[in-house]
Parts: C-alpha cells; sequence; structure tokens
C-alpha cells in the first residue's frame, strides 16, 4: 500500500500571477492499493467516476510510458476544503502521478515527475510548490519549467478565509484582459521583485506594501461577493490580504495567530502554516 500526503497551495500571492506560488499545512492523504479493478473510495460523489482527476493523472502517467495500466484502489482523507484556490487540481494531478510512479517502482526523476504535472495542470504555480514545499517561482522555457524556490518565515500565519461558493478557474481567466499598460506592467515588476525576501524575513509590513495587485483582482474581486469587506478589514490591520489562486477563497498573512479570529464573517476560516516538505510519501 502507497500513502501520499500532499499539501495545499496558494498561487499568485498578489502580483505573482501565475508564476507564484506556495504550499501550506493543510493536507489530503491519499492511499493507491493495487487491485483487480479500480476503485475509488471516500470521494465526494461528483468525483467518485472516470473522470477523476487522481484517476486519470494515474492512468496518463502508465500511458506516457507505454506500460500496461495497473488497477489500483485509490482511497483519499479529504482535509483540503472544495473552495477552489487551494491548488485542488494540482493536489490530484500530483497524488496521481506520484502513486503512479510508486506502484511503477520510482522509474520517474524528480524533474520528469515535475514535467508529467505541469504538462497535466497545463500551469506550474501549484503544482510545482506542491511537489516541492515552501515558496516557490517558475520560469517558462523552451523546453519545460525552471524553478526557484525561496525560504518562507516560521513567523508567519496563513489565515484561509472560504466563502460559500467557488468559482470556476476558467471563468476567472476569461474575464482578464488581454493587455497591460506599462505602468501596470512597472508596477507588477517593482511589487514583486522584493517579495521573496519579504517572505523569507516574515516582514509583514512590507508583505502589506507588496502584495497588491493589478493583473487579475481588481477583476476577479467583482466575483466574490464580500471579498472586498475583507479587503478593508485587513488594511485597517495592515494585514496582507489576496485571492488565493483565482478564488473564491482568500488568503490574510499575519505573525499573530488570533488576530483574523476578530474579523465576524460567516466564511469558514483556517489557520495554517506554511509546508516546507511539498508531497511526500508516508
Ligand atoms: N494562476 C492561476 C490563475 C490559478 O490565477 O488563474 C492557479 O493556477
Amino acid at each position: 500500500m502507497i500513502k501520499i500526503k500532499v499539501p495545499a497551495t496558494s498561487a499568485n500571492l498578489g502580483p505573482g500571477f501565475d508564476t507564484l506560488g506556495m504550499a501550506l499545512s493543510l493536507y489530503n492523504i491519499y492511499t493507491f492499493e493495487e487491485n483487480t479493478e479500480f476503485l475509488l473510495c471516500d470521494f465526494l460523489d461528483c468525483y467518485n467516476n472516470d473522470n477523476n482527476l487522481v484517476l486519470k493523472s494515474y492512468q496518463y502517467v502508465f500511458k506516457k510510458l507505454k506500460k500496461t495500466i495497473k488497477p489500483v484502489k485509490i482511497t483519499i482523507e479529504q482535509h483540503i476544503p472544495n473552495c477552489g484556490g487551494l491548488g485542488s487540481s494540482a493536489n490530484c494531478i500530483v497524488a496521481g502521478v506520484l502513486g503512479a510512479n510508486a506502484i511503477l517502482g520510482d522509474v520517474l526523476s524528480k524533474e520528469e515527475i515535475l514535467n508529467l504535472c505541469v504538462e497535466l495542470e497545463g500551469h506550474p504555480d501549484n503544482v510545482l510548490p506542491c511537489l516541492l514545499g515552501g515558496l516557490v517561482s517558475s520560469l517558462k522555457k523552451e523546453n519545460g519549467y525552471e524553478y526557484f524556490s525561496y525560504n518562507v518565515s516560521d513567523k508567519l500565519f496563513f489565515t484561509i478565509f472560504i466563502p460559500p461558493f467557488s468559482i470556476n478557474t476558467n471563468d476567472a481567466r476569461k474575464i482578464l484582459p488581454n493587455s497591460y499598460t506599462r505602468e501596470n506592467v512597472v508596477y507588477t515588476i517593482s511589487h514583486l521583485l522584493p517579495l521573496p525576501k519579504a517572505f523569507e524575513d516574515g516582514n509583514i509590513n512590507l508583505l502589506y506594501e507588496l502584495m497588491q495587485d493589478v493583473i487579475h483582482e481588481p477583476y476577479r474581486l467583482k466575483l466574490i461577493s464580500n471579498g472586498i469587506d475583507l479587503k478593508e478589514w485587513c488594511k485597517v490591520h495592515h494585514l496582507p490580504c489576496v485571492i488565493s489562486g483565482s478564488g473564491a477563497s482568500m488568503l490574510v498573512i499575519s505573525d499573530n495567530e488570533n488576530i483574523t479570529k476578530e474579523y465576524k464573517t460567516s466564511w469558514q476560516r483556517i489557520v495554517v502554516k506554511k509546508d516546507d516538505k511539498g508531497a511526500i510519501i508516508l
């Protein structure tokens, strides 16, 4: 039996649209057991079918390597809410690819695993921190991706605010402009460049200044009712607050575990820390 622990991730982190993401200490655990037929256990009903992304990613690896597919029973122990914005598709893909690699006897290199996961997901900003842990930026090259990892201070607490609705990532991408002004490009570069250093230092004031975005947040906030209220509350307390990935969940950073409990909301709230390890076989 193979057991894999896979972290939630938060992509973009303000100005790092499609390039930056980090792993959080909130996990789904998957087990893979060889079986006479494919079987999915404990998945939500809507994922209990042939389109299940863990299953498809598992099968993809066998097809890619031209191996006979070995049927497995896949069980999920789900702790990451299915709300959108916490890298749940990357989570499934990483589980499926690592599960297949383990069943095949560890035939893939780290780089091959990484490229397969990005190929399946289509973009790297959740997949890379999910695999590697920590804060990761990615660079698209002619052949595959290069990535850069940064330390995140242990002082930081990450509160995930989860509204009672979700947003489809494709819809959240369709509403974005195709081009941006030079002013917006310069704004983004200047905010993004010092951001890894601010995460490393756990500098809340600097994170607050830097985690402002003009590429996606102004458009997407309109899809998240009450999201602006949370932003306003965070502004008063000088806390960085961003849409997590493409939403609808939102991420608030603090150096105090309890401060975000003062915000009155009916949204679900989960306080986590960074994850440094990424997906691991237990
Ligand atoms: N970076 C993507 C987006 C979501 O904001 O659309 C996560 O991959």
